[in-house]
């Protein structure tokens, strides 16, 4: 059966088009706060951008079915020196709209992978103590819940569906994890499912796809929505970006829906759905423009570079 796909430009602060307790996963990523490289005064202050994430997440509780879960990829943030508590506030954010904390996953990018800032070299120049301003290697995935799953769901799913659905343990449990030499070591396979995930995330390289997005790497969205979702299910992304969660769910035999502010992503996000291609499966995706999107990657890359060419000079 073909799955049915819908992306909605607009402010995900209201989602009117979506039904409550609609919604199996949410799995998301918002804006980085003011993120030098791909959102640089995005927000006014901290606290908007706080009182956006409070909006969502009472979205998030109207829509989200009973016992689902709801997946944000955040980090805390250094702007102009200063260290935003993004993924403290978001866990209480979220906790206080009514969703229980399940988890946090610690999401390491590979060596070699990340931006080295200036701030860590301070040590070298200076090896003594008080100097000391560690390198950013990893996120964090927070897990939340709204209140408890009813197991019984299982046994009243088609079997076919609980079958295409089963998870291949094997891939969570051992490779590209931290600890796999860690459990060799200790002669055997003791931690069957680490709170680490060693995934390459994806580069910020010029002319790419996803080029001034903070897209996060597809192999996220794929654990979460395996773990987190039956076939034929609805995966939601309220700060759909370039689209990864949607093409993910969609290769997953997953319905998705998207909210993105930003219309100049819509040609990015139809690229990354394949919208122009036809499909056997028969594969259903719509846009909806709604008059409260508006415009704004260009500009926000014009302000990375002005930022950029002063700090060069
Ligand atoms: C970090 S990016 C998401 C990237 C996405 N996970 C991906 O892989 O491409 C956050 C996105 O949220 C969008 N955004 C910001 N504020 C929004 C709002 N109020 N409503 C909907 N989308 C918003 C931004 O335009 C940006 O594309």
């Amino acid at each position: 059966m073909g799955t049915t796909h819908k992306v909605i430009f607009g402010n995900a602060l209201n989602m009117k088009e979506l039904q409550r307790n609609s919604v199996q996963l949410v799995v998301t990523s918002p804006p980085y706060f003011n993120a030098p490289f791909d959102s640089p005064d995005f927000f006014k202050t901290y606290r908007d951008f706080l009182a956006l994430i409070k909006s969502v997440a009472k979205e998030l509780k109207r829509v989200v079915a009973q016992g689902r879960i709801c997946c944000f990829v955040v980090d805390d943030m250094l702007v102009d020196g200063e260290k935003f508590p993004v993924v403290a506030d978001i866990t209480k954010i979220m906790m206080q709209a009514g969703f229980r904390y399940r988890d946090r996953i610690v999401w390491i990018k590979p060596k070699g992978y990340v931006r080295i800032s200036r701030r860590s070299g301070v040590l070298l120049q200076h090896p003594y103590p008080m100097y000391f301003y560690p390198d950013n290697m990893q996120e964090s995935i927070l897990i939340f819940q709204k209140g408890r799953f009813d197991y019984s769901y299982l046994k009243k799913l088609p079997p076919e569906v609980l079958e295409a659905s089963k998870i291949d343990v094997k891939e969570f449990n051992v490779s590209g994890t931290p600890f796999t030499v860690w459990d060799n070591i200790a002669g055997e396979e003791r931690n069957l499912a680490p709170d680490a995930w060693r995934i390459t995330n994806v580069l910020p390289m010029k002319g790419r796809l996803e080029e001034g997005v903070a897209a996060f790497p597809d192999e996220i969205a794929r654990r979460l929505i395996k773990l987190f979702t039956f076939v034929g299910e609805d995966v939601l992304d309220p700060f759909a970006g370039s689209g990864s969660t949607l093409k993910v769910a969609k290769e997953l035999r997953r319905n998705s829906f998207g909210y993105e502010i930003d219309l100049e992503l819509k040609p990015v996000i139809a690229e990354k759905l394949g919208y122009h291609q036809s499909t056997l499966s028969g594969d259903k995706i719509e846009f909806v423009e709604r008059n409260d999107a508006g415009h704004f990657r260009t500009n926000l890359q014009k302000i990375v570079k002005q930022k950029e060419s002063v700090t060069a000079s």
